[in-house]
């Protein structure tokens, strides 16, 4: 495992990185609405990106993805495929956007909702929030990882939701995806000891059901095996000599 410290130099580019990832979801947030395809959203985030930001999509043909954003609506987990489908009222859909620039990777997604979701659509949505912000609140040097994957299992079983295993958080920089691995499970003081300098993204998947997923025929979109619902919520941070910096901050999150 080769974990790699950012310079001053390339941590300017990660927040530069970070911040156009954000941008982007702010800006889709008025046309994620009823009615509105997967496949429209993908394309505004296409155009805005290349256009606006010249920045590059990052999932646009990694390992053959063949869309530029990651749309994953209701029971699917992570990675769905942006299609033709419209949204409709009730609907829960994770937007998870990378974008390039200067050759380092920004990555974040969020939960909207669409019209009114069910009570317990809502509840996994907050939950899954809750999850990613308690990683945060802990991600400085000394913390280790297992504390991370912990703290996010136990809020999350807590309240009678499922972490999934099979996916997790990242180190990333120069590469999308890059050492270490960031799982949402694990024990208290195991693991890769945390150190100003690294870059890594927290993004749990977590479900109102079983923990259980499969992988659809498309050879990318994670489904809960027992059809649940499922939600994720995703930022890039940095760790810094006191805590850590959200690259991918939004305008709403700032108090
Ligand atoms: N953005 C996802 C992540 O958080 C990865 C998507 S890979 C893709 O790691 F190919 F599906 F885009
Ligand atoms: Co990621
Ligand atoms: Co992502």
């Amino acid at each position: 495992m080769t974990v790699h410290i950012k310079t001053a130099e390339e941590i300017e580019k990660m927040r530069v990185a970070g911040r156009l990832a954000a941008e982007v979801l702010e800006m889709i947030a008025e046309h994620v609405r009823p009615g509105v395809s997967t496949n429209e959203l993908d394309a505004i985030c296409h155009d805005y990106i290349v256009n606006i930001q010249q920045a590059i999509p990052a999932p646009l043909n990694y390992r053959g993805f063949p869309k530029s954003i990651c749309t994953s609506v209701n029971h699917q987990v992570c990675h769905g495929i942006p299609s033709d489908k419209k949204l409709k009222n009730g609907d829960i859909i994770n937007i998870d956007i990378t974008v390039i620039k200067d050759g380092y990777h920004g990555d974040t997604s969020k939960m909207f909702c669409i019209g009114q979701p069910s009570v317990l659509a809502q509840r996994v949505v907050r939950i899954s929030h809750e999850c990613l912000w308690k990683g945060i609140e802990l991600a400085r040097p000394g913390t280790r990882l297992g504390d991370i994957g912990h703290a996010i299992q136990t809020h999350a079983e807590a309240n009678n939701c499922s972490v999934v295993r099979e996916y997790c958080g990242h180190g990333i920089g120069r590469q999308f995806h890059e050492d270490p691995q960031v799982l949402h499970y694990g024990k208290p003081g195991t693991g890769l000891l945390l150190e100003p300098g690294m870059t890594f993204t927290i993004e749990p998947m977590i479900n109102a059901g079983r923990r259980q997923v499969k992988l659809l025929k498309d050879g990318w979109t994670v489904v809960t095996k027992d059809h649940s619902l499922s939600a994720q919520w995703e930022h890039t941070l940095l760790i810094t000599d006191d805590g850590c910096e959200v690259l991918t901050l939004r305008s709403e999150e700032r108090v």
